[in-house]
């Protein structure tokens, strides 16, 4: 039994298809849940003796799949995107282009494959308890269940890059991984690659040093410290820890338990004098997931700053270089990396910038800004998801968010909260009937998705959304 039972069938099913394959195409999406789908699937694939190819997309339409159509494999293995598409895959099976394996978590289209492995068609939640890496990763243990002992390998190890995709898809549940995810950290942990633990929810403890990890992190804001760089080292310099080694600041790995427990202590005890309700500071300790047999102290050491770094990568154009990071290459391709990732920071930052500055128009149910070209299509969904924390945007109304494509194409992101969500909020459906309503495509998750629209189709998306929100909400 693999470690979602739910899906043994589907998975066996898909493994079996893959084995016959003479040669596959593998394509993914290019972020980190889609680059640790890719790295997963390639590991076993290569394990179980199977030729292929890889490559990226930046999303699946029409066009993209007759691409991959032209180029004769006669499988064309997808992971962490597909099933959004079944309909147009479909029928390039039925035509005999090539047979589809399907390994995603989207929202799937009306139409069916007998390769599919999805936990959305089980009844397993695609946004919070299985990501696409989890679902490649339950394919990669089905595929190493079938193997007849050409490979030593049970794939577990691949584990720990399961959880990278999903803390990098944002599924921990206040901080935690839940459900379907759950049974694969402990494979992770029982194959010795991952460590669940609890520790500063803040992110940055690998690498920044003390004083900038308490000043930038903006998971809770804590008045004199947040944003405040003097006050950040002024609160450290008041405790019992020694904090420079060798004229260098240290970082918090570089802690020992003791100090660790001294720290977090005292910043939580100074969150609640300055004011921070204690619901709110508890969230300054959260679950962390350690890659065990990554080198301390380096950002492929913590599940949420490896997706990060691999984030950093794939949405510059550069998912060769994520992906050899994730196969283990831990000298140029991660010096590459690292260097994309300083690029990616800054972005996201200046990206924060203009919304806040800018602020957003707000509608009955929505509230949107347009970037314009100020903020890279691939990277405006995230700088959405980050701007539901800042002064001046609701940070309990779902958010849209609009970027230039191309002289033609507007590309829309959108994000909500869990709570909305338990109101009824389903931004997937939202994405795609109101981009199909002015003439684009779209789908993705209830909590968050995405869409293309034609340019100059801004505002009547807008009121389409806003009404479809509405009735989501009211009805
Ligand atoms: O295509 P894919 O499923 O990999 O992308 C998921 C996107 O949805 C990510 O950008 C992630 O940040 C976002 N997301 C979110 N909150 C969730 C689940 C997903 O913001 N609870
Ligand atoms: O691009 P963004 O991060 O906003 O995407 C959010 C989610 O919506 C992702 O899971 C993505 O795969 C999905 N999406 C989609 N169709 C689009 C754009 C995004 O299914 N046209
Ligand atoms: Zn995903």
């Amino acid at each position: 039994m693999g470690p979602v039972p739910e899906l043994d069938a589907r998975a066996a099913a898909c493994a079996r298809r893959l084995r016959e394959a003479d040669a596959v195409l593998l394509a993914s999406h290019i972020d980190a849940d889609g680059l640790t789908s890719a790295a997963i699937a390639s590991t076993g694939l290569a394990r179980a003796g199977i030729t292929h190819e890889v490559c990226f997309k930046k999303q699946l339409d029409d066009a993209e799949i007759a691409d991959l159509a032209a180029r004769e494999f006669g499988t064309v293995l997808f992971t962490d995107f597909g099933s959004g598409q079944l309909d147009a895959i479909a029928a390039h099976e039925d035509a005999g282009d090539f047979e589809p394996v399907i390994a995603d978590h989207h929202q799937p289209a009306e139409a069916t494959t007998e390769s599919h492995l999805n936990p959305l068609l089980e009844g397993i939640d695609g946004a919070s308890e299985l990501s696409g890496a989890g679902a490649t990763y339950v394919l990669a243990r089905a595929l190493a269940a079938a193997d007849d002992g050409e490979s030593e390998s049970d794939n577990r190890d691949l584990a720990a890059l399961a959880v990278v995709g999903a803390v990098g898809d944002m599924q921990a549940v206040d901080g935690k991984l839940v459900g379907a995810n759950r049974a694969i950290v402990e494979e992770g942990a029982e194959a010795g690659v991952l460590k669940e633990g609890t520790d500063l929810a803040l992110y940055g403890k690998q690498t920044r040093p003390l004083p900038k990890l308490l000043e930038y992190a903006s998971e809770v804001r804590i008045p004199g410290i947040t944003n405040d760089e003097q006050g950040a080292v002024s609160f450290l310099q008041d405790l019992p820890v020694e904090l420079q080694a060798s004229g260098d600041w240290r970082r918090w790995v570089d802690l020992s338990d003791e100090e660790k427990r001294t720290v977090a202590s005292a910043l939580l005890q100074r969150a609640i004098t300055r004011g921070v309700p204690a619901n709110k500071a508890e969230r300054l300790v959260g679950t962390t997931y350690t890659l065990t047999r990554e080198q301390p102290g380096t950002e492929l050491r913590d599940a949420s700053e490896f997706s990060t770094l691999l984030n950093a990568t794939a949405r510059y154009e550069r998912a060769d270089v994520g992906l050899a990071v994730c196969l283990g290459d831990r000298e140029a391709a991660f010096d590459r990396a690292r260097r994309l990732l300083a690029n990616h920071r800054r972005n996201l930052s200046e990206g924060l910038e203009t919304v806040k500055r800018a602020g957003v128009e707000r509608e009955e149910y929505v509230q949107w800004f347009d970037a314009g070209e100020e903020i890279r299509e691939t990277i405006v969904g995230i700088v959405a998801g980050m701007a539901l924390g800042v002064d001046g945007v609701d940070p309990d109304r779902p958010i849209l968010a609009f970027a230039r494509k191309n002289d033609e194409e507007t590309k829309v992101s959108s994000r909500g909260t869990g709570r909305l969500v338990g109101q009824g909020l389903d931004l997937s459906a939202v994405m795609g009937e109101a981009s199909r309503a002015v003439g684009g495509d779209g789908g993705g998750h209830d909590i968050a998705a995405g869409a293309t629209i034609p340019a100059g189709e801004e505002e009547s998306f807008v009121a389409e959304a806003d009404a479809l929100v509405a009735e989501q909400l009211e009805g």
